[in-house]
């Protein structure tokens, strides 16, 4: 067993108190590998922003589930030591297994060293759901993990989950099952979905922030998470197609839609196919301009550098997390 504590990490609970009352969102970013670890740590340093880097289960496949604590502690020894060059306070930096798919899994990560899980029940029969939600609470509340838990299933892929249609959550369950499980916090589906396609050509792309709404009424003051919330920014998908790429009816989140819900009782956004799709558009667009660069550092290089730049972004515009350390 290795404590979160041990690695220099924070659970969510004080985070998601400051960010209910202080009308911010704090940045959930997926990574799969160094350069994007480097850039997601630097830009939330830069950005004073509390930060919650998450590895899905085929993230810790990927990386190695056992030695990825120990990767993440070493980005954090880097953070503390930017900081300290930069004279800018340490920020805190939680470490999250997303869409935990059981109760196995999610064990083996918080007695690797993750603060934070979320087991996702979500496809499964409610009261199904409230037993494997509670029994992972039970287990992690032991070592001070929190634990995040899903009602309403999102359209689109996680993982080994691909639901056809948006089942939003329904408000008059949410304060039964956060009574029932414990769960710190609760992700929900207003309209959101994973990946690049979140909504078809033609129609005015929204999320039912009017659900949201009604969800608050019943657990009021309780952080709510995000799920699918990437916006597929229009430079990076025309920048990936005109290399090459045919993404033609990627469409996300609008950002201000992101901001409304981060000013309510949304406490986690979580973001990756942004990071994934602006990876790719700037690999093309170097490829297709340099034809004689071998040198992966030149161009990961450059990728962790514009990675850095969007992360910075969307903690001012979209999270509000800026200067709240
Ligand atoms: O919510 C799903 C995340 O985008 C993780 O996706 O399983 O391909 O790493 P992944
Ligand atoms: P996106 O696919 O919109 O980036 O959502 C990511 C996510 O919800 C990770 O859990
Ligand atoms: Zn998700």
């Amino acid at each position: 067993m290795l404590s979160y504590k041990k690695l220099g990490f924070v659970n969510t609970r004080a985070l998601f108190k400051k960010a209910l009352s202080g009308g911010y969102a704090v940045p959930a970013y997926n990574f799969n590998n160094l350069e994007g670890l480097q850039a997601i740590v630097l830009a939330c340093l830069e950005s004073q922003s509390p930060v919650i880097l998450q590895a899905s289960k085929s993230a810790c496949n990927y990386v190695d589930q056992s030695i990825l604590p120990h990767l993440v502690y070493g980005a954090v020894l880097m953070m503390k030591r930017v900081a300290k060059e930069k004279k800018l306070k340490p920020i805190p930096v939680v470490l999250h297994l997303d869409h935990g798919p059981d109760f196995k899994m999610v064990k083996q990560c918080i007695d690797s060293g993750f603060s934070s899980v979320m087991i996702d029940g979500s496809s499964l029969k409610y009261k199904d759901n409230v037993a494997l939600t509670k029994k992972v609470v039970d287990y992690a509340h032991k070592y001070g993990v929190t634990v995040e838990g899903e009602l309403g299933e999102l359209a689109g892929v996680e993982d080994d989950v691909v639901a056809e249609l948006s089942d939003y959550t329904n408000p008059k369950t949410v304060a039964d099952f956060v009574l029932r499980t414990g769960v710190d916090s609760l992700a929900v589906s207003i309209g959101t979905s994973h990946g690049v396609h979140k909504f078809k050509p033609g129609v005015n792309p929204h999320i039912r922030l009017d659900i949201l709404k009604e969800i608050e009424k019943q657990i009021p003051n309780f952080p709510i998470v995000l799920h699918g919330a990437s916006s597929v920014p229009h430079r990076y998908v025309g920048e990936a197609n005109k290399y090459g790429a045919n993404l033609i009816k990627a469409i996300g989140v609008p950002e201000d839609q992101l901001r409304v819900a981060a000013g309510q009782a949304v406490c986690k956004i979580n973001i990756d196919s942004d990071s994934r799709l602006i990876t790719t558009a700037t690999l093309r667009k170097i490829f297709a301009e340099n034809k004689t660069v071998v040198d992966p550092r030149e161009y990961l290089g450059e990728v962790r550098d514009v990675l850095k730049e969007f992360y910075i972004n969307k903690n001012k515009i979209v999270m509000g997390s800026n200067d709240r350390v």
